[in-house]
């Protein structure tokens, strides 16, 4: 039986359904959320990442602005466009895509941003809460993970999950929200012996590793929950070849185009499991509406707001 899709765009919009609502209620107090996106040189993807979030700032109502410096910029020339930004009162979240040029310290441009506004979850302090499990602002892509999970009904306490990736942005955090859904967590990486045999044992996979179609069937449990967070562009029509070999329509894409989008999974996996995420249209729009998500969070916990989740806890 062909795996059940997770489809993100679906959950997306309900997420956005929901968002509204709150972004409306605070128009009426007169709070319009504010992001500030910082793109460092001129690398393409992050080009299109940045450009997609201010798209989604404006679709939903919240006001964006996006500084753009040139590569050659130093630590210290971006710290102090950091501090204008956390001390500017319009504006409630901040992101500094990565990656950042070499010569940059990024640990120390990321520690910069003000905590209250860091809607990327990646200050060291936001990074404490959610060890302490007592998350304020989580990192997206993990976040956006952990509902997309939720909204599918995919059971998590006691299952046997395995992150593969341990990134800061990812991996870790997203082995940190699954450890507190109760599931079984084991976090492998590039130097994990066995991979294939370690993975096989999971209920649910999340792939977070930045390599093309790596999570061939082999890997997969019969039945298995595969959640693919891996945006990798071929342009290669040997390895289109072999990632596309049973799926004519996405070929033929590929040769018209001359490029595709694949996960970290391979697409002959949807014979194997029992539920996948696509790519593009699985992880990717959820990272983004948990941007907006933070922004809004942002906004009403500087005002001393409590967010409705917090309230219904509450009460
Ligand atoms: N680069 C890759 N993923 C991300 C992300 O979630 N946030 C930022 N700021 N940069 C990224």
């Amino acid at each position: 039986m062909p795996a059940r899709v997770l489809n993100g765009i679906v959950i997306r919009d309900q997420i956005y359904a929901e968002l509204t609502g709150e972004i409306s209620a605070l128009a009426s107090a007169g709070i319009r959320p504010g992001l500030a996106a910082v793109l460092v040189g001129d690398d393409p993807a992050s080009k299109v990442y940045v450009k997609n979030k201010i798209a989604a700032c404006e679709k939903l109502g919240l006001a964006s602005i996006q500084i753009t410096p040139p590569a050659t910029i130093t630590t210290s020339e971006l710290l102090a466009i950091i501090e204008d930004l956390n001390r500017r009162d319009d504006v409630d979240g901040i992101l500094v895509q990565l990656p950042l040029p070499p010569q940059v310290d990024a640990k120390k441009i990321l520690e910069a941003v003000d905590p209250a506004k860091d809607v990327d979850g990646f200050h060291p302090l936001n990074v404490g809460h959610l060890v302490a499990g007592r998350p304020t602002l989580v990192p997206c892509t993990p976040a956006g993970v952990m509902e997309l999970l939720r909204r599918s009904s995919i059971p998590l306490e006691g299952a046997h999950a395995v992150v593969v990736g341990r990134s800061d942005i990812v991996g870790k955090p997203m082995a940190l929200l699954l450890m507190h859904a109760n599931a079984t967590v084991t976090v492998c990486h590039s130097k994990t012996r066995d991979l294939p045999a370690t993975v096989r044992r999971a209920d649910l996979i999340v792939a977070a590793m930045g390599r093309p179609a790596m999570i061939t069937p082999d890997y997969v449990r019969p039945g298995a929950t595969v959640i693919d967070v891996g945006i990798n562009r071929i342009t290669d029509g040997g390895q289109a070849e072999k990632f596309f070999a049973n799926f004519p329509e996405r070929l033929a894409e590929f040769r018209a185009k001359g490029t595709a989008l694949v996960g970290d999974v391979h697409p002959e996996i949807a014979n194997v499991a029992g539920a996948l995420t696509p790519v593009p249209g699985g992880v990717g729009p959820l990272t983004i509406a948990m941007l907006i998500r933070n922004a809004v969070k942002a906004a009403r916990l500087r005002r001393g707001q409590r967010t409705p989740a917090a309230a219904a806890v509450q009460r």
